[in-house]
């Protein structure tokens, strides 16, 4: 579980150490992810570890898989949580952080997928549940590299849905909209809580398709900007949506 210790990812770990699974948290802040351990431990006796790692470091992933290996750990759930947002033109953004936010939310969510797959699909069982975002299905300006890249994890986990239907992998995007977490602090109408998106990937886990989107409102709006719209028209009409937020004016 990356991105474990707050947010969407805490709630994904709740539900996960309620059913009695063995937890590996990951994410940058390691003293954060001892302490939601410890919590998991007292509240569930659920059985936890914890990697303080930087993911959108080159090798990061691997390092993951290596210490798997020396812990003789077996993974039978991956969930590809960890991600970081970044709102401004991109004329504006910072190169640095415009690739460590691709190589993060994009990178690391395929690196480790290819790394843990292939044992998942030689045991014929295991799942992969990627996080992306309600805006992956269409472009964002202003999150213009965060929407891509979550745009790469929907179609990235659309087709290796595809690829592993008849192995018994179970592998499937899950799509939060706005979600009241850190990364998302803004007043917004129709706001969900990381619990709602958390029941909604242990319910996709059990299910069929190949992505979810979390809430019947974000569902709607995924379909009008993604499909009934064209992009033109659709980035249009979130430029001005979010340039007040984006740019104060
Ligand atoms: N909140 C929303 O409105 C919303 C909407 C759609 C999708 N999402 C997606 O939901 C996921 C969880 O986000 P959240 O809303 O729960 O926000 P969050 O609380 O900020 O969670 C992000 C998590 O990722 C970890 N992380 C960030 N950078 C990392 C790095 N370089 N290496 C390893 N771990 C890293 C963070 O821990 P450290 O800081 O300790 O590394 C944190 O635990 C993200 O993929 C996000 O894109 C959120």
């Amino acid at each position: 579980m990356t991105g474990a210790a707050t947010g969407i990812g805490a709630a994904i770990t709740e539900r996960l150490a309620g059913q009695g699974m063995r937890l590996v948290l990951v994410a940058r802040d390691g003293a954060r992810l001892e302490a939601a351990a410890e919590r998991l431990q007292a509240e569930h006796g659920a059985q936890v570890s914890t990697l303080a790692l930087d993911l959108s470091h080159q090798g990061a992933p691997s390092r993951l898989t290596e210490w798997l290996a020396d812990t003789g750990t077996e993974v039978d759930v991956l969930v590809n949580n960890a991600g970081a947002g970044l709102m401004a033109r991109v004329a504006d953004s910072d190169p640095a952080r415009v690739r460590g936010l691709v190589d993060l939310n994009a990178g690391a969510v395929a690196e480790l997928t290819a790394l843990l797959l292939p044992a998942m699909v030689a045991r014929g069982r295991g799942a992969i549940v990627n996080i992306a975002s309600t805006g992956a299905y269409a472009p964002a300006p202003y999150v213009a590299a965060y929407a891509a890249s979550k745009a790469f994890v929907l179609s990235f986990t659309q087709a290796v849905w595809a690829e592993t239907r008849a192995t018994g992998v179970r592998v499937v995007a899950v799509s939060p909209g706005p979600t009241d977490t850190a990364m998302n602090t803004r007043r917004m109408p129709g706001k969900r809580g990381p619990g709602s998106v958390a029941d909604t990937v242990m319910s996709a886990m059990r299910g069929r398709g190949p992505a979810v989107v979390d809430g019947r409102l974000n569902t709607f709006q995924t379909l009008v900007f993604g499909r009934l719209l064209p992009a033109s028209a659709a980035a249009r009409i979130a430029e001005r949506s979010l340039r007040k937020a984006a740019l104060g004016r």
